[in-house]
């Protein structure tokens, strides 16, 4: 059975529960405390409200990933960095997928809304936001600003892992360290890979313009500099 949320987006009519910080209020049926996020404790051994916050905010910004690969895709005009982009976001589908499972098997709640959630999804929601000054832009800075967004985001994605990774190395053989286990498998690939393609395109990208004779000539056209950016990237 799937848990994943086809949504970009957590909100209220799927049945979110929060945490309420102190600007935050929720109706009494959504609340939950630390008191109620201790199954986590019972699992693993650890602090579990901490952990159930932190994985929260882990599949919090995978969710955000996909969100932000869906408008890189919409707002590139390059065939090459489109087809990434959909890929990166399947990725980034399958990853929240990953981060459910395992919160649900440490006896966790897929759909809580945590504290340190909240505050990467307003981080994510931001750069996501700075795409919005595109239009101030010519269109291989817009492509390029694309990629260093991706690049940032997966180095979230494979730190969030590699944490991950440091917490299963400490727990004790058992379900919940093969949970962790499982998760880091699913996890580990495909962020290393969008980040190994982000930081090489990103290069490609700034190289390609700077050795560029056409684009030193004072009012070459950009459609002409894009273009030869696009034979790079075929
Ligand atoms: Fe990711």
């Amino acid at each position: 059975m799937t848990m994943t949320s086809p949504v970009t987006k957590l909100t209220k009519d799927v049945g979110t529960t929060i945490k309420p910080g102190p600007m935050v209020v929720a109706h009494p049926d959504q609340v939950v405390t630390d008191a109620d996020l201790k199954a986590m404790s019972g699992t693993t051994g650890l602090n579990g409200p901490f952990l159930a916050d932190l994985l929260g905010s882990f599949a919090t910004h995978e969710n955000m990933g996909v969100n932000l690969f869906r408008t890189l895709r919409a707002v590139s005009a390059n065939p090459m960095l489109q087809t990434s982009y959909t890929k990166f976001e399947a990725d980034a589908v399958v990853a929240v997928e990953a981060y459910e499972t395992l919160i649900t098997a440490l006896g966790g709640r897929p759909k809580y809304i945590s504290p340190p959630g909240r505050m990467t999804e307003g981080l994510d929601s931001k750069m996501i936001e700075s795409l919005q000054g595109s239009g101030s832009a010519d269109p291989m800075t817009v492509e390029l600003k694309g990629v260093e967004m991706a690049l940032l985001a997966a180095t979230m994605c494979v730190s969030n892992v590699a944490l991950l990774t440091r917490i299963a190395e400490g727990l004790d053989e058992g379900p919940a360290k093969t949970a962790m286990e499982t998760a880091v498998t699913a996890l580990y690939g495909p962020a290393e890979q969008h980040l190994e393609w982000a930081a090489k395109t990103q290069q490609t990208l700034v190289l390609t313009q700077v050795k560029s004779r056409l684009a030193q000539q004072a009012g070459a056209v950009m459609e002409t500099v894009a273009g030869k950016i696009k034979d790079v990237l075929t």
